[in-house]
């Protein structure tokens, strides 16, 4: 097998139905977003194929496998050593809380940050902030909590997830192409609000 078929299939075996939203499918989209920003760039493509299915494997968040077990496998596929340093890179700077500092990371983990951040966002984004709050027993919303702009906090409703991360990505997108596919994706999450706040207050 192909080795980014084989990362696929590794990926879809330890994520699949995984309940935060960051099961297999969100990988998958993470890889295609990837590949579209990637087409500009002069970049490492195996690189940044391969990080962008495993970037959430080892995260705290999900910890589906540990990273010496991470390593092994790669190596099991027969990604070279040098290789698997630049993935590990990408996949341990990328995390929206490590914020790391932009001139620290590779441009390959620029590129797969934006196909992150992009998932974060649009149609997708709603379905996934619902799915979080969900899962980590949140309320919808309550107009009593007010969003509080600290990259630091855990938005207590999903509500408020919007204003204190998702609207602040576009301008964090590292690339244009991001940007400009971040912005498309902001529209359609303002509409959603506006309809829902109609709704709350019984306007329509
Ligand atoms: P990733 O690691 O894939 O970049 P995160 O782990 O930060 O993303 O978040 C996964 C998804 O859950 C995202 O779509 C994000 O918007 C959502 N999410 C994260 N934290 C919260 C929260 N406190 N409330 C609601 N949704 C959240
Ligand atoms: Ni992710």
């Amino acid at each position: 097998m192909e080795l980014i078929q084989e990362v696929n299939e590794f990926v879809r075996e330890l994520s699949e139905g995984e309940g935060t939203g960051h099961d297999y499918y969100h990988a998958l989209r993470v890889w295609r977003n990837a590949k579209e920003i990637a087409k500009d760039f002069d970049v490492d493509m195996e690189v940044i194929e391969i990080s962008a299915l495993i970037h959430d494997l080892i995260d705290e968040k999900v910890e589906l496998i540990s990273k010496d077990e991470l390593i092994k496998k790669l190596r099991d596929f027969g990604v070279e050593d040098k290789k698997i340093q630049q993935v590990m890179d990408v996949v341990e700077k990328i995390s929206f809380s490590k914020n790391i500092p932009k001139d620290e990371l590779s441009l390959e983990a620029k590129i797969v940050q934006d196909a992150d951040r992009l998932d974060a966002l649009g149609a997708i984004g709603i379905a996934r902030v619902f799915t979080y709050s969900g899962k980590t027993g949140r309320p919808i919303h309550d107009p009593r909590i007010k969003p509080i702009l600290d990259k630091r906090i855990r938005s207590k409703t999903a509500i408020n997830h919007f204003y204190e991360k998702l609207f602040r990505l576009k301008d964090e997108m590292n690339t244009q192409k991001a940007k400009r596919m971040a912005k498309a994706r902001e529209e359609i999450m303002k509409s959603f609000l506006e309809q829902f706040y109609a709704e709350w207050e019984g306007r329509k």
